[in-house]
């Protein structure tokens, strides 16, 4: 697959945001207080891992045919920790992480939706079609995991 110097310099671009999805997953999960809002966002982490290395693969010239989790937002159905008696000051923490990375999400699916009408190849198109979708259900767990929580008024 030949790209050019301007697709390689966006994919390289779109790289930088997943590192940076990477790093924000491995510390809100440690930082969120709530254990189910830590797995929810390690399981996020592994899937920024495997985007970043489908870009890596495309940087180094096979388009990768990376499958989405048709399912997961469906499957996704947290039982809620903030009900009853908790302490308001870690529902207030773990809503400000999951407003954080609800807007990162949107941003990360937006840039993947422009970048996409650079590249003529379908391969690379689906890809990042591929990409996208499952940013969009990333910001959609995190949104049903807010809504169990009476995270959303
Ligand atoms: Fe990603
Ligand atoms: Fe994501």
């Amino acid at each position: 697959m030949n790209l050019t110097e301007k697709q390689k310099s966006l994919i390289q671009d779109l790289q930088a945001q997943e590192q940076l999805c990477i790093q924000k997953y491995t510390e809100y999960e440690n930082l969120a207080r709530d254990n189910e809002l830590k797995s929810l966002f390690g399981t996020i982490r592994q899937d920024e891992e495997k985007h970043y290395n489908s870009l890596s693969q495309l940087l180094s010239g096979t388009c990768p045919d990376m499958k989405v989790m048709d399912n997961a937002t469906t499957n996704y159905n947290p039982a809620p920790t903030y009900i009853g008696s908790f302490n308001q000051d870690d529902k207030d923490y773990d809503q400000y992480l999951c407003t954080d990375t609800i807007t990162t999400e949107k941003y990360v699916s937006t840039a993947y939706n422009d970048e996409l009408f650079q590249f003529g190849d379908p391969e690379v198109r689906k890809l990042f079609n591929n990409i996208q979708t499952e940013e969009q259900n990333h910001a959609e767990m995190i949104y049903k995991y807010k809504t169990a929580n009476g995270m959303t008024n």
